[in-house]
């Protein structure tokens, strides 16, 4: 209100940032909802290199995460009583709770591991440490991806226009979003859930969302009641505080993402900022700091995100050399905003290209004259690949998984406008490029979210060299939304 106030005597308008207020149906109005975002063309066979998960480096990862997490706890512990316990409690709560932003991001996302278990583990691990209940934030970072720093549609924008000196350091301090985070949990864990969470979580998800809360709260209850019992800080100083004092390194890595960036734009280029990072800090951050990467592409594992960069360089505005560059960007940025909202920062060439077709769009179905469709023949899929073909405003999309074993399923993602045919096979299952949901290649059961409804299968013949299916009745193609353009 404080902000308003200030901003309505310094003739400033402040744009609503709510998912429920007048932008949020002013960004559908304008088709900036779930739309196709741009993406740059990669060599298909190169991005399924990209997309390859190893349980062994992720894991490797995690082990020595949780070995850093532990060795710094201990040390922490042994200093207290000492001036030098503030400090120590600072990298151990960095090393923690800072560090757990990055394993909740890229176990979250499901590209990590090749297990999805261990993805899982992680994730809610990662998820507790920060205090953010693992549902909720599945489904928040889903709508962040969709409709990336879209105002009333993102529930990740950091700041908002024009934004205050008060925000800003509330953020960087995370007491402000610490301390709603933990009301949010303990709202949701007495049933009481927000408009903005019914917003972008799903109903059937509700009840789970609400026993997670529950459970996440129990455990932070439970340690502050033992800390009461014993007379002793250091259980709160070790599970649950951390969230706060430790989050200066999630922020510090954090803010660099898409602070002082386009709103409202099609474009990752344009809302997205890649910092080239150190090796400690990539370590720390997962190599999230290949940001405009991992949004183009969320389907490649942290650590091919460098490999990635590589691959699509030319297509992307330079990179941030370093974190104080970074900053440098950020402040005069928000600085400029403070004074004119509308203010867009200028000198990030954005290379004018048109967007990638999709895998394989030049493929088009043949009706036979028994009615069946040729989708092709079966040497121009290679195993392990997937293709797109399309029959008027029909798409398929044509897995081979095996020699002479294929399988057909309708092309575009029963979630949102992404072709499968952009994605990934895993475990007898297909990934979608988007948000990393999945389906079933047999049945095109949904397999994991955001993916909920099941995706039409098509009965498939291999015959002479040739793949056919039965003509399916015809259903129209969603329409790509109108796209934006980055002006330079
Ligand atoms: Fe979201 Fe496919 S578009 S999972």
């Amino acid at each position: 209100m404080s902000s308003l106030i200030t901003s309505l005597l310094e003739g400033r308008t402040m744009r609503s940032y709510s998912l429920v207020g007048p932008e949020a149906a002013q960004a559908k109005a304008n088709g900036l909802a779930g739309a196709e975002w741009f993406r740059p063309h990669i060599d298909p066979d190169r991005l399924r290199e990209l997309t390859e998960r190893t349980n062994a480096r992720a894991v490797s990862d995690v082990v020595v995460w949780i070995l850093l997490v532990v060795g710094f706890a201990v040390t922490a512990v042994a200093s207290l009583g000492n001036w030098w316990a503030i400090p120590m409690f600072m990298v151990y709560g960095a090393v923690s709770a800072g560090a757990a932003d990055a394993r909740w991001h890229e176990f979250g996302h499901g590209t990590a591991c090749s297990s999805e278990r261990i993805n899982k583990v992680v994730y809610v691990f990662a998820s507790f440490l920060i205090w953010r209940g693992p549902t909720l934030w599945r489904w928040s970072h889903v709508r962040h991806h969709s409709d990336t720093i879209i105002v009333g549609r993102d529930p990740e924008i950091q700041v908002g226009r024009p934004p205050t000196i008060r925000k800003v350091l509330l953020n960087c301090t995370h007491l402000l979003n610490g301390s709603r985070g933990l009301w949010r949990l303990i709202r949701h864990a007495a049933g009481n859930i927000d408009a903005e969470a019914l917003d972008f979580v799903p109903q059937s998800e509700l009840r789970k969302m609400v026993w997670e809360s529950r459970t996440f709260v129990a455990i932070l209850a439970i340690t502050v009641g033992v800390s009461i019992a014993t007379g002793s800080v250091v259980p709160i100083l070790i599970i649950g505080l951390p969230a706060i004092y430790g989050a200066w390194l999630m922020v510090f890595f954090g803010m660099t993402q898409h602070l002082g960036l386009r709103e409202d734009l099609l474009d990752h280029r344009a809302n997205t900022r890649t910092v080239l990072m150190n090796p400690l800090f990539r370590f720390l951050y997962l190599n999230m700091n290949y940001h405009v990467e991992h949004h183009l592409f969320p389907s490649v594992p942290y650590y091919r995100l460098p490999a990635l960069h590589t691959e699509i360089k030319s297509a992307l505005p330079a990179p941030s050399p370093n974190m104080w560059h970074a900053y440098r960007e950020i402040i005069g940025e928000l600085l400029r905003q403070r004074k004119d909202p509308t203010h867009e920062l200028s000198g990030r060439v954005i290379p004018k290209l048109a967007p990638a077709a999709g895998a394989s769009a030049e493929r088009f179905a043949t009706q036979l004259p028994d009615g069946t469709l040729d989708l092709g023949s079966v040497e121009s899929i290679p195993v392990h690949a997937v293709a797109r073909v399309d029959l008027g405003a029909q798409t398929f999309v044509v897995a081979r998984i095996g020699d002479e074993d294929f399988c057909v399923l309708d092309g575009t993602c029963t979630h949102g406008a992404a072709h499968l045919a952009d994605g990934v096979l895993v475990d007898g299952q297909i990934e979608c490029p988007k948000h990393n949901g999945r389906f079933d290649l047999r049945s095109g059961a949904p397999c994991r979210a955001p993916a909920r409804e099941p995706i039409s299968t098509h009965p498939v013949t291999v015959a002479a060299g040739r793949i056919t299916i039965p003509r399916p009745r015809p259903r129209p193609r969603p329409q790509p939304q109108p796209q934006p353009q980055p002006q330079p």
